[in-house]
């Protein structure tokens, strides 16, 4: 053979398994208004930049007449490319492929890409579109989901980690993303869930759908699966292209500095938080008064509204927030919320993004359902997720700061490097309202006029401890700021602590309330 016929040959063969599962199996795909693996690593990776890898790899699988049947590329393509001119590592699963099923070929490819990943230091995103183990291939494919888990925990806290969800993924297809950094879902595409819908009929007798069961709407509102929610592929890979931009590469590196930009000019930003401490009001219009160009990326957006958590940008610099939302039941903690808040800062930690916090909440959220969906648990996530982080830690306090809320939200206590205040802040044991009918529940009772001394007890408290003064006295806050300085403030704040440094006890790990 000359080497021109040789070429023509590598030419054909790469054609016929790159058609995947074949026409008919793609054709099904884009009915259902999915693009092909193929398609996918093209449409988010930058142009031509897309390597592949094991193109030719088959799988190995022996019994139930899979020996005569030919997987191409075994269901699942890998490689590496970049991202606005950054190195990542890349998988799509291809559900023409015997519905993307991982058997133990499939697995090896994976875990391949992910060693790469992990010893080169670049991202690892991984495009879920399967049945989960191939039933077909038995413990070989329960292992090969065991090698995978073990590669996520593994670089967890290294290399940051992205599943996209584009297809119904059942089993241990699910169990890999949960284990990632962040998970995008497509509406009317993605599915996630443990055990499918006629698993669940033959078990349990009911009758539910995939989208009911385990759809987009389901993981990025309900579960909390879900980090990012999009109406189309093409828009869930912008919104990978946007996170990218914000995060490090690895823990060894900072966020890629960007040009500087002022906000723009919207509300004034001490115009937006209302006179009358019980209105509410939007506290994206906060962060988007303070950051560069008023950018701001937010996760989980649809899950535990009542706290806010994504990246902007400070003079160039990525900046995590965490801030209270008093739109959504007046910002309280519940167990949602705290989780939310708590996987967040451990992220920005373990890939040195400063994190600025703003505060306006009334405490955690009391009550039967809360305490026994383990409020206790799930609220000390926070407290150790701020004791534990060693990055610059600045907060804003805003308006309230109650009770344990107050502790949890980066106080002083926990090691806040820099602590705020507006001077609206009402920095109390719990709301005015509340303490007086516990203060002084017997002057109340035993008055005249019970309402009128109530208000008046509540003024009393109100005057006493509803503002920043008392907390400044002791110097738990460091400053009380004029809104309008706000960004000022911070901004200095995160140039004083670039070198910061900590020591901590020497352990293995510490034990967080998971
Ligand atoms: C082998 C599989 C498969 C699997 C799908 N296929 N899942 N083959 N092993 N796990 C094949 C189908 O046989 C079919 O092949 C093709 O993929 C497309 O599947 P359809 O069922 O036609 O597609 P659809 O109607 O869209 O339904 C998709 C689905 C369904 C919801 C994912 O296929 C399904 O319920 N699959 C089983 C899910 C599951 O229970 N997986 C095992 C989980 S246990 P043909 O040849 O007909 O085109 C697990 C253990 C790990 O993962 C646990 C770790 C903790």
């Amino acid at each position: 053979m000359s080497l021109r016929s040789n070429i023509l040959d590598l030419r054909k063969r790469k054609k016929e398994v790159q058609m995947g599962g074949g026409e008919k199996a793609i054709e099904k795909q884009a009915k259902m208004g999915k693009l092909t693996a193929r398609e996918r690593i093209i449409s988010l990776l930058d142009k031509n930049s897309f390597h592949e890898y094991d193109l030719f790899v088959e799988h190995s699988a022996k019994d139930f007449g899979m020996e005569s049947k030919k997987l191409h590329g075994d269901g699942v393509i890998i490689g590496t490319g970049t991202i606005k001119s950054k190195p990542v590592c890349i998988f799509a699963q291809d559900f023409t492929v015997a519905g993307g099923s991982l058997g133990l070929m499939h697995a090896r490819k994976i875990t391949k890409i992910m060693d790469h990943a992990l010893k080169m230091r670049v991202p690892l995103i991984g495009i879920n579109d399967s049945g989960g183990a191939r039933i077909q291939e038995g413990v070989n494919s329960l292992a090969g989901y065991g090698e995978i888990f073990f590669r996520n925990t593994l670089a967890s806290g290294v290399i940051p980690q992205i599943s996209v969800i584009l297809g119904p993924c059942a089993g241990g297809a699910v169990y890999s993303p949960a284990l990632t950094d962040f998970v995008f879902v497509v509406e009317n595409i993605s599915k996630m869930f443990i055990t499918g819908p006629s698993v669940i009929k033959s078990v349990l007798g009911e009758e539910i759908s995939m989208e009911e069961l385990g759809g987009a709407k389901v993981h990025a509102e309900i579960t909390g699966n879900a980090h990012f929610y999009a109406q189309t592929e093409a828009e869930c890979f912008e919104q990978i292209k946007s996170l990218i931009s914000y995060i490090p590469r690895s823990n060894a590196k900072k966020a890629l500095s960007y040009p500087a930009k002022a906000p723009l000019k919207g509300k004034k930003v001490e115009s937006i938080v209302p006179v009358d401490p019980r209105i509410p009001y939007d506290m994206r219009d906060i962060i988007k008064s303070i950051t560069d160009g008023s950018d701001f990326l937010e996760v989980m957006e649809h899950f535990a509204p009542n706290i806010i958590i994504g990246f902007g940008r400070m003079d160039g610099e990525t900046v995590g927030f965490v801030a209270n939302q008093p739109m959504v039941l007046a910002g309280v903690l519940d167990c949602d919320s705290s989780d939310k808040a708590a996987r967040f800062i451990r992220y920005c930690d373990a890939f040195n993004i400063p994190i600025v916090t703003l505060e306006d909440m009334p405490g955690y959220l009391p009550g039967v359902d809360q305490e026994h969906a383990g409020v206790i648990r799930h609220g000390a996530k926070i407290l150790y997720a701020y004791s534990e982080a060693t990055v610059p830690k600045v907060t804003v306090i805003i308006r309230k700061a109650y009770g344990g809320g107050y502790i949890a939200m980066n106080s002083r206590h926990l090691r806040a490097d820099f602590v705020f205040a507006w001077p609206t802040a009402e920095i109390a044991v719990m709301g005015p309202e509340g303490a007086a009918n516990i203060v002084f529940r017997k002057e109340i009772a035993e008055a005249e006029n019970p309402e009128e001394m109530r208000q008046e007890k509540i003024q009393e408290y109100k005057e006493k401890f509803a503002n920043p003064y008392v907390a400044a006295a002791q110097g738990y806050i460091d400053e009380v700021i004029e809104p309008k300085d706000t960004r000022a403030r911070i901004l200095h704040a995160l140039q004083v602590s670039e070198n910061k440094s900590v020591f901590l006890p020497n352990k293995k790990h510490g034990i967080p309330p998971f």
